[in-house]
């Protein structure tokens, strides 16, 4: 396994590639509502990456997925294919944006709640989104993958909900998908150090239900094997000299750098 550290150009152009991916989510946060379907919201994301970013949609044609984003709804996990089906409401879903500008990736999903949110829907996205946070939090020199992954089981299996453990972050930078795996469980102690100049993704997928997933046979969309429901937060990471900085960091989230 090599994980290779970047350079000050690459982490200069880790910056503008992160920060499209995260500035993707907020022009289509509005859009996400009850009767748009997921194709639609691909579809505008497609075209202002490409029109308005002069940047290019990372997944479409990644290892032949279809289309330009994923969206994954309710039970489904992750890599959910747009389609032609409405959200109504109470549903959840995640946007993964990733796009490659200047030949470097960045990587960035959230969680929307469509109209009325649910308890249950509301427990699992919080769950997920804190987790990520507290992984973020512990990203310096010298600490190691195990104990990010540690941090985040923990945190979430107290809040009675299970990490998924068939899928993981992962490196980042002139490839989508680079060692080292960035596995949401774990312990303490064990696994690479980190080193400054290395980039990454975290990425926790929480279900409500037993951690077990399924692929459905379109052979991409992941979906929970209890039918449970599923959440997920994602950002691409840069360790520093002295810590982290969040590469997708959006405008709404600044607050969050200043909790420890
Ligand atoms: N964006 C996903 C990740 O976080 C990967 C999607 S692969 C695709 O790693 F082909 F489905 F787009
Ligand atoms: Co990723
Ligand atoms: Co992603």
């Amino acid at each position: 396994m090599s994980v290779s550290i970047k350079t000050v150009e690459e982490i200069e152009k880790m910056r503008v590639a992160g920060r499209l991916a995260g500035e993707v989510l907020t022009m289509i946060e509005p859009h996400v509502k009850a009767g748009i379907t997921t194709g639609e919201l691909d579809q505008i994301c497609h075209d202002y990456i490409i029109n308005e970013q002069q940047a290019i949609p990372a997944p479409l044609n990644y290892r032949g997925f279809p289309k330009s984003i994923c969206t994954s709804v309710n039970h489904q996990v992750c890599h959910g294919i747009p389609s032609d089906k409405k959200l109504k409401s109470g549903d959840i879903i995640n946007v993964d944006i990733t796009v490659i500008k200047d030949d470097y990736h960045g990587d960035t999903s959230k969680m929307f709640t469509i109209g009325k949110s649910t308890i249950q829907g509301d427990r699992v996205i919080d769950a997920s989104h804190i987790a990520l946070w507290k992984g973020i939090h512990l990203v310096k020199p010298g600490i190691r993958l195990g104990d990010i992954g540690h941090t985040i089981q923990k945190y979430v299996e107290s809040k009675n909900c299970s990490v998924v453990r068939e899928y993981c972050g992962h490196g980042i930078g002139k490839s989508f998908h680079e060692d080292p795996q960035v596995l949401h469980y774990g312990k303490p102690d064990t696994g690479m150090e980190l080193e400054a100049g290395m980039t990454f993704t975290i990425e926790p997928m929480v279900n409500i239900g037993k951690r077990h997933v399924k692929l459905l046979k379109d052979n991409w969309t992941v979906v929970t094997k209890d039918h449970s429901l599923s959440a997920q937060w994602e950002h691409t990471i840069l360790v520093t000299e002295d810590g982290f900085e969040v590469l997708t960091l959006r405008e709404e989230e600044k607050s969050q750098i200043a909790q420890s």
